[in-house]
C-alpha cells in the first residue's frame, strides 16, 4: 500500500531537485530482531579453467606447451634450424623435449619461438624470470624476447646468452627486462653454438607474481578476487571435473608435485563451442590443488574442492559404458579420501607430507567438499552415496556438497533434492544461468526451502541478457543484485553464493558473461564483479527482518520494482540495508527501525550507490571505471526513521550506525 505523504531528504534538496507530495515506500526494519547468523562463506567466487581462466590468465606462465607435451607437440611453437622433439626426458609424466643441433650453415640457424597465450604480455621495467631445464656439456643458446609485430618489424626487446655447462640435465635460469610495455611479445631460444642442447619445461614467468611465489599467479587478478573479501572459493570446475570423457577428467593427483612432472591434459573446454574453437587449449596443471588450497588461504577464503563422482559429462556422453559403474568406484572415492589427507593430514601421513614438500606444513583446514558437478538422474545419487558413507565414516567433520544439476527448476531438479535430503548431504549446489525475466521473478526464491534439510549453495549463476545479445551490462548486474537480497534474506538456508564463471581473457572465451576480464596486460571488473564486492564487503553478522506491507520487499506487486534485505554488522554495530530499484523511476524510501532501546540513536554514514543511466553499457578494458559504485551523501535520520531517494535503476546500500 502506497501512502501520500510529503517526502523532503537533505540528499534531494542538495541536489537541488523539488519534491511534492508523492507516493512513498514505507518499510520497517526489526531493529531488535537480530535473525541468522550470516556465514562468513556466503559470497565468494567459483574459478574454472574456462576461457584461459587458469593456463594464460591467473596462472601467470607466459609460455605455452611448456613441457612440448600437447599432442600435437610443438603447438605454440615455431621452429627453424634442426629441432626434433624426443620423447625419453626427465620427466616421466612429461617425457617430450627438443633437441637443438647444427643446421649445416651458421650455428644460429637454429631456434624455437614460442607465441605465448595469444603472446606474451612484458611491461616496461619489469622483470621476467626465464627457466630451463638443459643438457649439453660447452654449449650455449642465446635467450630472447622480441616483439613480433612482424617479419619485418620484428625487433629484439632483451637478449642473454645462456651457458649450457653440464651434459646432465640440470635448471637453469635467467632474468631478463622488458625496455617496453607489449602485449604480444614472443620468446626465441636459439643456439650460439655448434649443440646439440637438449631443452625441457621452457617457463618464463613474470617476477612480480601475487605474492612473489615463484610458480605464481597474474598479481592483478588475484587482487581483483581478494578484493571482494570472498569467503569461499570453490574451484577447479565446473564441467573441467567431468572431462569430455573420464580419462580427460581433472585429476587432482595429476596436479600435485613438481610443476615439471603434471601431465599436461585436454582442457575440456577446448573443442566445446563450434563458434570459440580453441585447438590449444591445454591444461598444464602448473596452477593445480596444492596451488589453488594456497590461493583460497591466502584471499582469506574456505576452500571448496570438487572432485568427480565417475560420471563423465552427462551433457556430452549418454551412454553406460561412459561412466565408472557403482562397483568400480573405489579408486574415486579414495581420490576424496586423499584429497582430505592432501589438505589436512599430518605431515607423516602420505599425502600431508607432499603437501609439506611443497611448503605447506600447516593444514589448509578443509572443511567442505562437492562430489560431483552438473549431474542428473539416478546415476548420480547411486554413485554420490558410497562417497557419502566414506567420507562420513573417515571424515565426520567434512561437509559434503551434492548436486541439484544443471537447472534451477525441472525434472532434474526435482528429483535431485529428495535425494540429497535423503543421503544427508550438508549443502546442494544450484546453478542458475538465467534471463532477466527470470531474475527478476525470484525475489522469493528461498522464503520457503525446507529450514530442516540440506543447506543450499548457489553455485553458479548469472544473469544472461535478452536473446543472448548483451553480456555484463548494468542492468544484468542490477538484477544480479535484486535476487542477491533474497539469498541475504534467508541466510539461515542459504550459505554459499558464487558467480560464474570468473575469468575471461577477451581473445580466449567461450563463455560470457563473466565476472573479470582480461587481456595479456590488463584487467577490467564486470558490472556483476561491482555487486559482487558489494555484497561481500557489507555482508554483516545476522539478518535483520525488513519488510513493506508486511512482506520481505521482493519486487512483488505493489512494491514499486524494489527488493531489498537487512543485516546487522556486530563488530561495527551497525544496520546495512540494501536497497536495489529495477523500475524507471526514482523511488522514494522511508524504513522505520521497529524495536530500538530509547537510548539508542542512528546515525548514518554515506551511501554507496551502483548505476547506469546506459542499462545497456558495460566496463571494459579501455574504459575500466565506466560504472563503479560511488560514495553519495549520507540518507537523512531523524528520530527512528531512515529516509532515502533511490534512484531509478539504482543498487544502493545504506549503513546506518547505532549508538547510545
Ligand atoms: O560456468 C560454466 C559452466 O556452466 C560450468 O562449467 C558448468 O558447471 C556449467 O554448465
Amino acid at each position: 500500500m502506497k501512502k501520500k505523504v510529503l517526502f523532503l531528504s537533505v540528499c534531494s534538496l542538495l541536489a537541488g531537485w523539488t519534491l511534492n507530495a508523492q507516493d512513498i515506500n514505507r518499510m520497517v526494519l526489526q531493529a531488535n530482531k537480530i535473525g541468522a547468523e550470516i556465514q562468513p562463506t556466503m559470497y565468494g567466487h567459483f574459478f574454472e579453467d574456462i576461457n584461459f581462466g587458469a593456463d594464460g590468465g591467473l596462472y601467470a606462465e607466459l609460455v605455452k606447451n611448456r613441457s612440448f607435451d600437447f599432442p600435437q607437440r610443438l603447438m605454440g611453437w615455431d621452429v627453424f634450424g634442426n629441432v626434433t622433439v624426443q620423447d625419453d626426458g626427465p620427466f616421466e609424466r612429461n617425457p617430450h623435449y627438443v633437441r637443438l643441433a647444427y643446421a649445416g650453415h651458421d650455428q644460429k640457424h637454429t631456434g624455437i619461438e614460442n607465441e605465448g597465450f595469444f603472446g606474451i604480455g612484458l611491461k616496461k621495467d619489469a622483470q621476467y624470470r626465464f627457466t630451463v631445464w638443459a643438457r649439453g656439456a660447452g654449449q650455449s643458446v642465446r635467450v630472447e624476447l622480441i616483439d613480433n609485430a612482424s617479419m619485418e618489424e620484428s625487433q629484439v626487446l632483451v637478449s642473454q646468452d645462456l651457458k649450457i655447462d653440464s651434459p646432465e640435465w640440470k635448471q637453469y635460469e635467467v632474468l631478463l627486462t622488458s625496455p617496453q610495455t607489449i602485449a604480444k611479445a614472443h620468446l626465441r631460444i636459439f643456439l650460439t653454438s655448434p649443440g646439440p642442447v637438449d631443452l625441457e619445461h621452457v617457463s618464463l614467468f613474470p617476477v612480480d607474481t601475487w605474492k612473489g611465489h615463484k610458480n605464481g599467479l597474474r598479481k592483478d587478478l588475484v587482487q581483483a578476487l581478494a578484493d571482494t573479501k570472498p569467503g569461499v572459493f570453490r574451484f577447479p570446475g565446473g564441467c573441467i571435473v567431468e572431462g569430455t570423457d573420464l580419462a580427460t577428467r581433472y585429476n587432482w593427483k595429476n596436479s600435485v608435485g613438481p610443476v615439471e612432472n603434471r601431465p599436461v591434459n585436454e582442457n575440456r573446454w577446448h573443442y566445446t563451442f563450434p563458434h570459440r574453437f580453441f585447438p590449444d587449449y591445454f591444461q598444464s596443471y602448473g596452477m593445480g590443488f596444492f596451488e589453488l588450497f594456497q590461493l583460497s588461504e591466502e584471499i582469506g577464503a574456505e576452500p571448496l574442492p570438487v572432485l568427480n563422482c565417475g560420471l563423465a559429462c552427462q551433457y556430452q556422453n549418454d551412454s553406460e559404458d561412459a561412466h565408472v559403474k557403482v562397483e568400480d568406484l573405489g579408486s574415486y572415492i579414495q581420490d576424496a579420501l586423499d584429497l582430505i589427507e592432501f589438505a589436512n593430514g599430518g605431515t607423516d601421513t602420505k599425502w600431508g607430507k607432499l603437501r609439506a614438500e611443497m611448503g605447506h606444513p600447516e593444514s589448509f583446514d578443509l572443511k567442505f567438499i562437492a562430489i560431483g558437478n552438473e549431474q542428473w538422474g539416478p546415476e548420480y545419487p547411486a554413485r554420490l552415496e558410497p562417497f557419502v558413507k566414506a567420507i562420513r565414516a573417515a571424515h565426520p567433520e567434512i561437509k559434503i556438497i551434492g548436486s541439484s544439476g544443471p537447472g534451477s527448476e525441472g525434472e532434474a531438479f526435482d528429483y535431485l533434492w529428495p535425494e540429497m535430503k535423503r543421503l544427508k548431504v550438508d549443502l546442494v549446489d544450484e546453478h542458475f544461468y538465467r534471463p532477466e525475466k527470470w531474475f527478476l521473478s525470484q525475489g522469493n526464491r528461498y522464503d520457503n526451502y525446507d529450514r530442516k534439510g540440506p543447506k543450499v549453495f548457489a553455485g553458479e549463476y548469472a544473469c544472461h541478457g535478452a536473446n543472448g545479445k548483451k553480456y555484463n551490462h548494468f542492468h544484468a548486474s542490477l538484477l544480479e543484485a535484486a535476487f542477491m537480497t533474497n539469498i541475504e534474506r534467508n541466510a539461515d538456508v542459504v550459505h554459499m553464493a558464487t558467480y560464474a564463471p570468473l575469468l575471461a581473457h577477451v581473445e580466449g572465451w567461450q563463455w560470457r558473461p563473466d565476472l573479470i576480464w582480461f587481456d595479456n596486460l590488463r584487467s577490467v571488473r564486470s558490472c556483476s564483479y561491482y555487486v559482487q564486492q558489494l555484497y561481500g564487503t557489507n555482508k554483516g553478522t545476522n539478518v535483520v527482518p525488513l519488510r513493506m506491507d508486511g512482506k520481505p520487499v521482493s519486487g512483488q506487486a505493489g512494491q514499486n520494482g524494489l527488493f531489498a534485505s537487512a543485516v546487522w554488522d556486530e563488530p561495527t554495530q551497525t544496520y546495512i540495508v540494501k536497497v536495489i530499484n529495477t523500475s524507471d523511476t526514482a523511488q522514494p524510501v522511508a524504513i522505520t527501525f521497529e524495536g530500538l532501546k530509547s537510548s539508542q540513536r542512528l546515525a548514518a554514514e554515506p551511501s554507496i550507490v551502483f548505476h547506469s543511466d546506459n542499462p545497456d553499457a558495460d566496463n571494459t578494458l579501455d574504459n575500466p571505471t565506466a560504472i563503479v559504485p560511488r560514495e553519495t551523501l549520507a540518507p537523512t535520520v531523524g528520530g527512528n526513521q531512515m529516509t532515502a531517494e533511490v534512484g531509478a535503476q539504482t543498487f544502493a546500500v545504506y549503513k546506518i550506525k547505532v549508538g547510545e
